[in-house]
């Protein structure tokens, strides 16, 4: 049954996207700090989330311990706490994880004690080193079943976010496992060729996400300098588009106005947190352009005109596009102004994105 955690999609950062294993005490109370200043908190992101990197050896007992570079994991926890922010952790269900620390391969219900104990509130999950041992899609399931289970025992309320890169169609089954949200995909990278392979053709099938249950195209890329300006823009609306987590993947303690304008304009935050919940699919395409909508819970429908050329060019949609039978009010969302409602035609950028709100 609903647990209440992720009715819209998880927002935060997380440290894998910028900073690999190399993650450190240090760097996560900083991000922490920046999370607050920089707004992007109180924008929505509000998960700090450690990935690989950070697990050192199981004590006597057998519980896990952070390695040197996290000298107390219950005192980091309490440091993002008292920002108003939470905190994430990541394991894999084998003996390894995917950078080769230790997994939580026979220690499932031990592990999800401790993260509870030590206040953490995110759990990702992520299938590495198990080849030999979850061989087949029910023994995958049931891994992560495991999981889910402890994580539950802790009384904790914990999002827990499951990471097999789509296989099994773990849509169909990620929420009866306790899932929060499920990757679709294997790996982003910083490219626009890459991005545009995952949010525009991998997106999960919408009809299993929904309050609770989301899917999951990886984390953001925006602000690590791999893509130009118009490209990030293409990377948060579809993003948004597709009602999926957005996890910054940035050094937040570096970024440039620019970047941080891209990764808080509120129409576009709204887009992804509208509390319908519907995940928003492809209407159209022609060539390189390509319109799609999003259903909003306030009765109007987002739109989205993507350029996929390497020049501009004008896309037109028309109010049944929306599923509208008028265009009565229109807004230009990234600019945060009404646009003129009777206009129907942009030109949009190579590679770059128009997104409009429409009321009917
Ligand atoms: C693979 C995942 O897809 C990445 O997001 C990251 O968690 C790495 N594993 C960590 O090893």
């Amino acid at each position: 049954k609903p647990d209440g955690l992720t009715a819209t999609p998880p927002m935060g950062w997380s440290s894998w996207n910028r900073f690999a294993a190399a993650i450190d005490d240090r760097t996560v109370r900083q991000i922490a700090d920046h999370l607050v200043s920089s707004g992007l908190r109180d924008a929505g992101y509000t998960y700090v989330n450690i990935d690989d990197g950070w697990q050192g050896t199981r004590g006597p007992d057998g519980a896990i311990r952070p390695n040197a570079r996290f000298p107390d994991m219950k005192a980091l926890a309490d440091y993002v706490h008292a920002r108003r922010l939470k905190i994430g952790i990541y394991s894999s269900p084998g003996p390894k994880t995917c950078a080769g620390f230790t997994g939580s391969y026979g220690h499932v219900a031990q592990d999800a004690k401790t993260y509870a104990a030590w206040g953490f509130d995110y759990l990702k999950y992520d299938l590495c080193s198990g080849e030999g041992i979850y061989r087949t899609a029910a023994q995958v399931k049931l891994a992560y079943q495991q999981m889910g289970q402890a994580l539950r025992a802790t009384g904790r309320p914990i999002v827990y976010s499951l990471c097999q890169y789509g296989r099994d169609r773990v849509g169909t089954w990620g929420r009866d496992v306790g899932g929060h949200l499920w990757r679709t995909t294997g790996d982003i990278e910083d490219t626009y060729a890459s991005m545009a392979a995952i949010g525009f053709d991998k997106d999960g099938d919408p009809a299993n996400a929904g309050p609770g249950g989301w899917n999951d195209p990886d984390m953001l890329e925006v602000g690590n300098g791999g893509m130009s300006e118009d490209e990030y823009r293409t990377h948060m609306t579809l993003w948004a588009m597709q009602a999926a987590p957005l996890m910054l993947g940035n050094d937040l303690r570096t970024m440039s106005p620019a970047t941080i304008a891209l990764l808080e304009n509120r129409g576009v935050i709204a887009i992804d947190q509208d509390v319908k919940g519907a995940q928003g699919r492809r209407i159209r395409k022609d060539g390189d352009a390509e319109i799609w909508a999003k259903p909003l819970a306030d009765g109007s429908v987002a739109v989205a005109l993507f350029n996929r050329g390497t020049t501009p060019r004008e896309i037109r949609f028309e109010a049944e596009d929306a599923g509208l039978r008028r265009i009565g009010t229109l807004t230009d969302v990234w600019a945060g102004v009404p646009d003129n409602a009777a206009r129907r035609a942009w030109t949009v950028p190579a590679h770059g994105a128009m997104l409009v709100r429409v009321k009917g």
